[in-house]
């Protein structure tokens, strides 16, 4: 069966008929599904649940994955999951909900403020593969901007004024916005703060697009309140329903969303509920910009 994409978000995100994901994609497929993904920033794939290997060999056939690293506030020996996916779940190593006061959890939500994966890495990520193996009863939707549309709309100052910008991102910043502020010394040297131009042009279609993150918390040599409150304009501007696609989950959804060119946010659910999201990440190539030491 050839692949089909047709668009289902009100400027991108594109929905995938005729891919088998519990099979590597071939080449020609794969170069397909790039080519989806560069033109519609998001791919929708409907399917079985996947074992971890089938997710992980459908991945490998698009790229190379992120190296694994600590992102999380979980222990190493308290994974659920091998350390080459991002537990996005709501669950213990035990596969419980988690307390609604768990550390862990509290650090986890603040997916629900808008972002792009990585954004606080050096290099940060590519492509993520989010994969659904259990879902809510309401709520739990993934909301997905386009931010090549929200950077088109920016009237002419406002692209003058944000060319050539620098961001400094951590995770830090994100949960400082939602008042975690319970970080221990070597956690925050952990999260310590890494580079990014705030405009980023895509290799294959020249787009621009604006590169912007809850992770973002300064903008170099910039006042704190005045960069916080720009980047703040920014995002709300960039998240206006028409540059957004909001993913009703089913079991067995898989959604391969840019970062390069989308931020997105989890929204809420019943938290005594099981939610078991993995995700998949296809590492960038290099910094956006030079990082200081
Ligand atoms: C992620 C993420 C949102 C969600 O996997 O990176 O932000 O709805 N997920 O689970
Ligand atoms: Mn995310």
């Amino acid at each position: 069966m050839p692949i089909n994409i047709r668009q289902v978000g009100p400027c991108f995100a594109g929905e995938v008929e005729g891919v088998d994901m519990t099979k590597p994609l071939s080449a020609e497929e794969a170069a397909a599904i790039h080519a989806g993904m560069d033109e519609y920033a998001l791919l929708v794939f409907r399917g079985p649940v996947l074992t971890g290997d089938q997710q992980m060999a459908f991945t490998l056939s698009l790229g190379e994955i992120e190296p694994p690293s600590k992102a999380s506030l979980r222990a190493k020996d308290d994974y659920r999951l091998p350390d080459t996916f991002a537990d996005v779940s709501n669950l213990d190593k035990e596969n419980k909900p988690m307390a609604r006061d768990d550390r862990r959890r509290l650090f986890a939500i603040g997916n629900r403020l808008w972002h792009s994966d990585s954004s606080f890495k050096k290099v940060p990520a590519k492509y993520s593969l989010l994969h659904a193996h259990s879902v809510t009863s309401k709520g739990g939707n993934t909301e997905f901007a386009d931010m090549r549309a929200a950077y088109d709309a920016l009237d002419d100052d406002t692209k003058a004024e944000v060319e050539g910008l620098v961001c400094e991102h951590s995770q830090i910043y994100s949960r400082q916005q939602c008042g975690f502020f319970d970080l221990s010394d070597v956690e925050r040297e952990r999260f310590a703060p890494v580079r990014q131009t705030l405009v980023r042009t895509h290799p294959v279609t020249g787009r621009k697009s604006l590169y912007l993150a809850s992770h973002a918390g300064g903008i170099v040599g910039w006042p704190v309140p005045e960069a916080r409150l720009f980047l703040r304009d920014l995002i709300e501007h960039a998240t206006q329903p028409q540059f957004v696609y909001s993913h009703k989950w089913g079991v067995g959804d898989l959604v391969m969303y840019d970062n390069r060119q989308t931020m997105h946010r989890a929204r809420p659910f019943p938290e005594n509920e099981v939610r078991d999201m993995r995700r998949t990440t296809l590492a960038g190539d290099v910094p956006t910009v030079e990082q200081v030491a």
